[in-house]
C-alpha cells in the first residue's frame, strides 16, 4: 500500500516524502513541475537511497489521474499541489479558483472511484481571516482576503461536505503556519521561481548576494518591535505531522482541521537577525510601508496536534535559519 503525495516535488511535499520514506512507507508523487524541479528526485533519493515513483501529471488530467489509482495501490493521499502565491491569486483568480479547486475536485473524484477515502490536505493558517485574535484556534471562523485564501477555505469546506456524505472518509486540513528552513542535508530546500514573495527566501538571497536589500514591509504594528509577528515552523517538523496524521487518518473516519505551528511568535526583525548569526555577516534592509492584505500578529494554538496526534514542533528559530543558509549555499542558483 502506498502514499500518493500530489505537489511531492515542492518545497513541503519533498520534505514530507523524505519523512515518509524514512519511516518505510511506499510513496508515488504526482506532480506537473508548475512550481518544482525534477531534479528533486534525485535529490531525494541521495537523502534516502530510494525513488520514489513519479507521475509527471495535472491534477486537472483527471484520465492521468485514474491511471495512478489503477496502477499503484493507493491507501491514502497527501494533497500539496496548488498555486499558493497571494499576490499572483490576485491578479489571476479564475486561474487559481480552477488549478486549486478544480484540482481538488477531479482528484476527489478519482479517490472515490477507486476506493480511497483517506485526504490529508495542506490548508493554511490564512483560513483565520483578519478578524480572529491571536492564537488561532480551530474552531475559529474561517474567511479569506484573497482568490488563493479562498481556495483554502473552499476546499476545507469540500472535503468536510465529503465525510457529511459519506461516513467512510477521513479527511485531515493541516493548517500551516509558515514553514522554513531546509533539510540538514541542504539538498533540498525551498526554491521560488523568480523573486521571491516569503520572507525567509528573500533574506537568503539578500545574504547570498543575488537581491540588494530586504524591505520590511511595515514598522508600526502592535509588535514587540512594530515588525509583523509570524509562526515559523522549521520544514521537517511540519513534515513529520505529516506523518503523524498519516497514521491517524489510516485508523480513523472524519474531518479534523490541525494547526501546525510552534505556538511562537517571531518578529521581522528577529527573524533577520537570526539568519544574520547564521550566515555570518550583516543583511541589509530598509523600512518600507505595510504590505496590503498583512496582519500585524500570526500564530498558532498548537495544543490540538500535540493532544491528536502526539506532535509538536521541536526545531528552533536557530535551526531554521541555519539550515535554510546551508541549503542557499550548496545551491546558489536552486535546484538545477
Ligand atoms: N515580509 C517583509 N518583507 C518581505 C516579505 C515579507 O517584511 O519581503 C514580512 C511580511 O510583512 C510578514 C512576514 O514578513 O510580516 C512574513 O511574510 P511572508 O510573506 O513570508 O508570509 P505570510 O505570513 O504573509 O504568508 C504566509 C504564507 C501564505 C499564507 C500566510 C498565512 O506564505 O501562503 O502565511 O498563513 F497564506
Amino acid at each position: 500500500m502506498a502514499i500518493l503525495v500530489t505537489g511531492g516535488a515542492g518545497f513541503i511535499g519533498s520534505h514530507t516524502v523524505v519523512e515518509l520514506i524514512q519511516a518505510g512507507k511506499e510513496v508515488v508523487i504526482v506532480d506537473n513541475f508548475s512550481n518544482s524541479k525534477p531534479e528533486v528526485l534525485n535529490r531525494i533519493e541521495k537523502i534516502t537511497g530510494i525513488r520514489p515513483i513519479l507521475y509527471q501529471a495535472d491534477l486537472l488530467d483527471k484520465p492521468a489521474i485514474d491511471k495512478i489509482f489503477e496502477e499503484q495501490n493507493i491507501e491514502a493521499v497527501i494533497h500539496f499541489a496548488g498555486f499558493k502565491a497571494v499576490g499572483e491569486s490576485v491578479q489571476k483568480p479564475l486561474e487559481y479558483y480552477h488549478n486549486n479547486i478544480t484540482g481538488t475536485l477531479m482528484l476527489c473524484q478519482s479517490m472515490r472511484e477507486h476506493g480511497c477515502k483517506k485526504i490529508v490536505f495542506s490548508s493554511s493558517a490564512t483560513v483565520y481571516g483578519m478578524n480572529n485574535p491571536v492564537p488561532f484556534k480551530e474552531g475559529m471562523p474561517t474567511s479569506a482576503t484573497n482568490p488563493y485564501g479562498y481556495t483554502k477555505v473552499m476546499i476545507e469546506q469540500i472535503l468536510s461536505d465529503l465525510y457529511v456524505a459519506d461516513k467512510e472518509w477521513s479527511v485531515i486540513l493541516l493548517r500551516y503556519f509558515n514553514p522554513i528552513g531546509a533539510h540538514e542535508s541542504g539538498l533540498i530546500g525551498e526554491d521560488p521561481n523568480g523573486i521571491p514573495n516569503n520572507l525567509l527566501p528573500y533574506i537568503a538571497q539578500v545574504a547570498i548576494g543575488k537581491l540588494p536589500c530586504l524591505s520590511v514591509f511595515g514598522d508600526d504594528y502592535d509588535t514587540v518591535d512594530g515588525t509583523g509577528v509570524r509562526d515559523y515552523i522549521h520544514v521537517v517538523d511540519l513534515a513529520l505531522g505529516h506523518l503523524k496524521a498519516i497514521d491517524y487518518s489510516l485508523s480513523h473516519t472524519g474531518v479534523e482541521a490541525i494547526n501546525l505551528g510552534t505556538g511562537n511568535g517571531t518578529s521581522v526583525l528577529q527573524i533577520l537577525h537570526a539568519f544574520e548569526k547564521a550566515c555570518g555577516h550583516s543583511i541589509n534592509y530598509k523600512i518600507a510601508p505595510r504590505r496590503a492584505g498583512d496582519i500585524a500578529s500570526c500564530y498558532a494554538d498548537a495544543s490540538k496536534a500535540k493532544e491528536m496526534l502526539d506532535w509538536e514542533a521541536t526545531r528552533t528559530i536557530e535551526d531554521m535559519c541555519r539550515t535554510g543558509w546551508n541549503f542557499i549555499s550548496k545551491n546558489p542558483n536552486g535546484l538545477e
